[in-house]
C-alpha cells in the first residue's frame, strides 16, 4: 500500500493557502447572475474582482477530502451584495462544511424544489450544509468576507440550475440593513 503524505499548510491573514491552485473569478465572468442588468453593465466597466478561491484538491476519489479558503470582496451590484455563483454538487448528496475566518456574510442555501434558508456567518461560525442543497456565500460587511470550506474529493460542481435560475431570494441593502426579498425572475 502506497500512503499519501499528511500534512499541514497555514492559511494566511489574507486567506491565502500557500502552494494551493488559485481561481479568481471578475465580475466579467459573472454574466446573467444579478438581478440588476444595468448597475451590472455599470460595474463592469471596472471589471472588479468578485471573489477568490484557493482550493488543495485530491483525486476525485470515494472518502478523500478537499478544502478552499474563498476570499469574497465587499462590493453591490445596485443594491445586491456581492457573492459567490453558488452550486449544487455534481453529487448532489455530497455535503459540506464552511467554517468563517474573516468579515462579514452569509450562507443562502436552496433545495430542488426552491426552499431557501439563510444562514448569517462571522469569524468562528461553522456552517452544515447538508446534502442536496445547492450554496452560494454572501459578503453584506465592508471587508473581504473569508471563510474555509472542506468537502469530499467526489463531490464537483454542478453551476448549471443556478446559473439558468437563480436562487429564490436576493440579499440586498435596504435603507443600511441587510434584506432577503423574493427575487422576482425565480419561476
Ligand atoms: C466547493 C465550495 C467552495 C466554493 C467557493 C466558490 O464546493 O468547492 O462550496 O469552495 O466552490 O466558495 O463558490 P462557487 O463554486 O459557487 O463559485
Ligand atoms: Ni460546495
Amino acid at each position: 500500500m502506497e500512503y499519501k503524505r499528511p500534512f499541514g499548510v497555514r492559511i494566511d491573514e489574507n486567506g491565502v493557502i500557500p502552494g494551493a491552485k488559485k481561481l479568481v473569478r471578475r465580475l466579467s465572468d459573472m454574466r446573467g447572475y444579478f438581478y440588476d442588468e444595468k448597475a451590472y453593465e455599470e460595474l463592469l466597466k471596472e471589471d472588479p474582482v468578485v471573489y477568490e478561491v484557493y482550493a488543495v484538491e485530491q483525486e476525485e476519489k470515494d472518502g478523500d477530502l478537499n478544502f478552499a479558503t474563498t476570499i469574497l470582496y465587499p462590493g453591490k451590484v445596485g443594491k445586491e451584495f456581492f457573492f459567490t455563483k453558488g452550486h449544487f454538487h455534481a453529487k448532489a448528496d455530497r455535503a459540506e462544511i464552511y467554517y468563517a475566518l474573516k468579515g462579514k456574510g452569509g450562507m443562502l442555501l436552496q433545495t430542488p424544489e426552491g426552499e431557501v434558508e439563510w444562514v448569517p456567518m462571522e469569524p468562528g461560525t461553522v456552517v452544515y450544509v447538508p446534502p442536496y442543497w445547492a450554496h452560494r456565500t454572501v459578503n453584506t460587511g465592508d471587508e473581504p468576507f473569508i471563510f474555509l470550506a472542506i468537502y469530499p474529493a467526489d463531490a464537483g460542481h454542478d453551476y448549471g440550475s443556478i446559473k439558468e435560475k437563480g436562487f429564490a431570494k436576493l440579499v440586498v441593502e435596504e435603507n443600511g440593513e441587510v434584506k432577503l426579498i423574493d427575487n422576482p425572475r425565480w419561476k
